[in-house]
């Protein structure tokens, strides 16, 4: 069984994203730079924007976040996205999810410059990833395309099963793995909260991906023997023993499923650095992407 080391990997993207902003700045340009916008305090979604912003200084880029009260209007944050849009020194930007509920979510994505849109999400930037045209590709998908990549695991031929719907994970990554590319050709299944008998779907699976957030549902007795098991769930559960009160767990029990599994990523460790890291190489894009036109 291998370790899917998604944080090793990471580190590797970072290291040549590095290098080629050294370079950047040693020629006398600006460095590429991008911005996330949060709204209100959920512990979640701080977590995830200050880790974005500490690994994008390690790597040379500049960055900011911008903070708003969860009392933000619909209207205001339009205003801040017109701003982000019109400003010549920002590459690429995100607006963390989700937002409070009065907020229309799908407003708001569809008001980011697709340019500027380095999460993938705009309509624009998913239906050149339909057509396979080259587009932003959405973080956690292009983070699993690129350790599939990096692993050498191959798909062509293969049942996938993918655990989870969402507009994040599950929907684009099955366009991808399924697409005529490397790391793709796979036979893709989408499983979700209504599909029946899940388990005998998850058993003829070679290769399992999980993004349904529920902590430690998959579990040894669903999966068959030699199993590419990738874990796409972050969940907090309660621990006592920990200085915290919780740990992070994937939407797989890993200690079981790991004993049948070829190739397996862990949580923490796994799909979420590679997030980031694919987060940074989309932001380098948008940057080359506007100094080259
Ligand atoms: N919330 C959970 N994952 C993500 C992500 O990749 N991007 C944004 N903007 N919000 C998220």
């Amino acid at each position: 069984m291998i370790i899917i080391d998604g944080k090793h990997t990471a580190e590797e993207i970072y290291s040549e994203l590095r290098k080629e902003t050294e370079k950047i700045v040693s020629s006398g340009k600006r460095p590429p730079s991008l911005v996330a916008i949060l709204v209100g305090n959920d512990p979640a979604s701080t977590h995830y924007v200050r880790s974005k912003e500490k690994i994008a200084k390690k790597i040379g880029f500049s960055s900011q976040t911008i903070h708003f009260p969860i009392s933000i209007t619909q209207e205001e944050l339009l205003q801040e996205i017109k701003k982000l849009n019109n400003n010549p020194d920002i590459d690429g930007y995100i607006v963390q999810l989700p937002l409070p509920k009065h907020i229309d979510e799908q407003e708001i994505i569809f008001a980011i410059n697709p340019d500027k849109d380095i999460d993938g999400f705009h309509p624009l930037n998913l239906g050149k990833m339909l057509v396979q045209s080259e587009g932003f590709l959405p973080a956690t998908p292009y983070g699993i395309l690129e350790l599939i990549k990096r692993y050498d695991i191959n798909t062509v031929g293969k049942k996938v099963v993918i655990i989870g719907r969402s507009l994040i994970v599950g929907r684009p990554l099955s366009i991808l793995l399924n697409q005529k590319h490397v790391g793709g050709n796979a036979t893709v299944c989408v499983a979700h909260s209504k599909t029946k008998n899940l388990k005998k779907l998850t058993l003829s699976a070679d290769i399992l991906i999980t993004a349904l957030g529920k902590p430690e549902f998959v579990t040894a007795d669903m999966v068959k023997e030699g199993v590419v098991v990738i874990d796409a769930g972050i969940n907090q559960i309660e621990d006592k023993n920990s200085a915290k009160g919780y740990k992070l767990v994937g939407d797989v029990k890993f200690d079981e499923v790991s004993k049948k599994a070829s190739y397996i990523t862990p949580v923490p460790g796994g799909v979420g650095p590679m997030t980031i890291a694919m987060l940074m190489v989309n932001t380098m894009r948008a940057y080359k992407n506007k100094i080259i036109s």
